[in-house]
């Protein structure tokens, strides 16, 4: 039985906060604590620990206020927050599907008291991004339009929402895996993995023996760096060996474009192989759900190292020494595991996704949401309200970020016209274009909504931009909601919080 006293691991924390809250408490949440100083930072043998004490007192004097914070969603598991086709394509910038759920829905209790959207009401998302809002919207029987500039973008959002027939998306992935098995034998690239991989195995295990190597870093018996280096050089030669004997070109002729530099040639052969297979399907919906499978696909065969794999630093074509896996490495020659992988996921996420699935519309549309004309598509209808994210300024660039599909699908890009993008800086200009582009959208959509509107922007304002934004577009602000963020859908666990700003018409008809 534990005590107070205890110290306990990270992975013991876990499983003791789970059984005190009687809830799921993850290794990240313990982690989180330490990070932001809640609770203290223990080492034993260089492993970091926490006492049971100062957890115990955290949960006590904290639960009151969790409770009353509903948006901090901190009892949910990564599985909820990328469930069903959430993750049918990675997209840095989203948010959690929970947020767009509590506000579009109109179930109350203690927690949640006021409702904003019913069922077979409109709600419009003119930042609709991989499409969050449209999917939850579906779920809770509400109608959405969703607008992005980015065509990738609305791509993804099209692909979760649009119904599909499983069965015949399934026939068509099979025959594709049969014509790229055969491609990728007939290459001869896979004899060249084959022995390249057992090699490499040998040398792992006789050089970096897991938990021996690690203890002995960890220790400083060996010093990582060096020996690192050394052994990554000795493995070079066999690497190269195997490279010339099966004659494997590492090179592209340039590196003009995102695929030619981050693609090994082999790779691009083999994305080049399935996208010219999936051109020639009628079915749009088909041939873009296979697009999305190849683009994910393509996203995991990138040359770069594991530990790079977030934030892209240099083309790795070679093997190499793995931080994260503290062993020799080697990049992917061959895009058929990836392709295998997330055809499957796709199929199984589609499907879950069909047993919640409501007889809604979900319209995608790719264009900028200053100027875009919706007349035709609501014919008269009025939208109830708006549930967004905008951009944050000089945060991310939409279209840069899938760079990659851009070019193997050579899709035309709107860089130009994204607000508050990456490159433009956060400078005052950018500052003040972002004010003006914003606003633009919400007076856009004005027009196209009912006079009681009620519009939810999900914004980190740490420059206060949305008071301004709001005036400008003729909208007060009448409430704001703070959410921690704790449950991040990419891997980037960089600290931050959001606001929820609830603003509705300033009733002035003269804006
Ligand atoms: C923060 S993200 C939205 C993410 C979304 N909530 C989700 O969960 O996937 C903002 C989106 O705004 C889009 N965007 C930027 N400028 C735009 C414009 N002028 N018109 C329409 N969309 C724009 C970007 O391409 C990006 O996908």
């Amino acid at each position: 039985m534990l005590s107070e006293h205890d110290i306990l691991s990270i992975p013991e924390a876990s499983r003791w906060a789970s059984a005190y809250l009687s809830r799921n408490v993850l290794q990240s949440n313990i982690n989180y604590l330490i990070q932001y100083a809640k609770i203290n930072k223990i080492l034993r043998d260089g492993i970091a620990c926490v006492s049971v004490l100062e957890l115990k007192n955290y949960y006590d004097s904290n639960s009151r206020n969790k409770s009353q914070n509903p948006l901090s969603f901190a009892n949910l598991r990564e599985a909820d927050t990328t469930k069903h086709v959430h993750r049918l394509h990675p997209y840095k910038g989203k948010f959690i599907p929970q947020l767009a759920e509590y506000f579009l829905d109109s179930h109350t209790d203690e927690l949640k008291k006021e409702v904003y959207f019913y069922k077979g009401d409109w709600v419009l998302d003119p930042f609709c991004g991989s499409g969050t809002t449209l999917v939850q919207a579906n779920e809770l029987g509400i109608n959405a339009i969703g607008v992005d500039i980015s065509e990738f973008n609305s791509l993804i959002a099209s692909c979760k929402t649009r119904g599909i027939d499983l069965a015949y998306l399934s026939r068509v992935i099979d025959r594709i895996t049969e014509l790229l098995a055969v491609f990728v034998q007939e290459s001869g690239i896979l004899q060249f993995d084959e022995e390249l991989t057992a090699k490499l195995a040998d040398f792992d295990s006789k050089y970096f023996p897991t938990v021996e190597y690690k203890a002995s870093v960890r220790d400083k018996k060996i010093k990582e760096r060096e020996y690192a280096a050394e052994k990554e050089r000795e493995f070079l030669k066999i690497y190269e060996k195997l490279t010339k004997k099966y004659n494997v070109r590492l090179q592209n002729e340039n590196s003009d474009t995102f695929m030619n530099k981050w693609f090994l040639p082999n790779i691009i052969e083999e994305l080049k192989f399935v996208a010219g297979l999936i051109e020639k399907i009628n079915q749009t919906e088909i041939r873009n759900m296979l697009t999305l499978i190849l683009s994910r696909t393509m996203r995991s065969c990138r040359a770069t190292t594991h530990s790079d794999l977030a934030t892209l630093i240099e083309p790795m074509r070679t093997t190499y020494y793995c931080i994260k896996h503290f062993k020799i490495c080697k990049p992917l020659f061959s895009i058929l595991k990836w392709w295998k992988t997330y055809s499957k996921d796709a199929v199984e996420r589609l499907a879950a996704f069909d047993k919640l699935r409501t007889d809604t519309k979900q319209i995608c549309l790719t264009e900028d949401s200053r100027s875009i004309d919706l007349d035709s598509v609501l014919r008269g209808k009025k939208i109830d309200g708006v549930f967004s994210s905008p951009p944050y300024v000089g945060m991310i660039d939409y279209h840069e970020q899938h760079a990659y599909a851009y070019d193997l699908f050579g899709l035309p890009r709107n860089d130009e016209s994204e607000i508050g993008p990456l490159c433009k800086g956060r400078g005052t200009e950018a500052k003040e274009s972002y004010v003006i582009g914003v606003s633009d959208v919400l007076i856009n959509c004005k027009k196209y909504m009912k006079p009681d509107y009620n519009v939810f922007l999900v914004a980190n304002d740490k420059y206060g931009l949305y008071p301004k934004i709001a005036s400008r577009a003729g909208m007060k602000i009448i409430e704001l909601f703070n959410r921690p963020v704790i449950n991040r859908t990419e891997k980037d666990k960089n600290p931050y919080s959001e606001t929820i700003f609830h603003m509705i018409d300033n009733g002035d008809a003269n804006d």
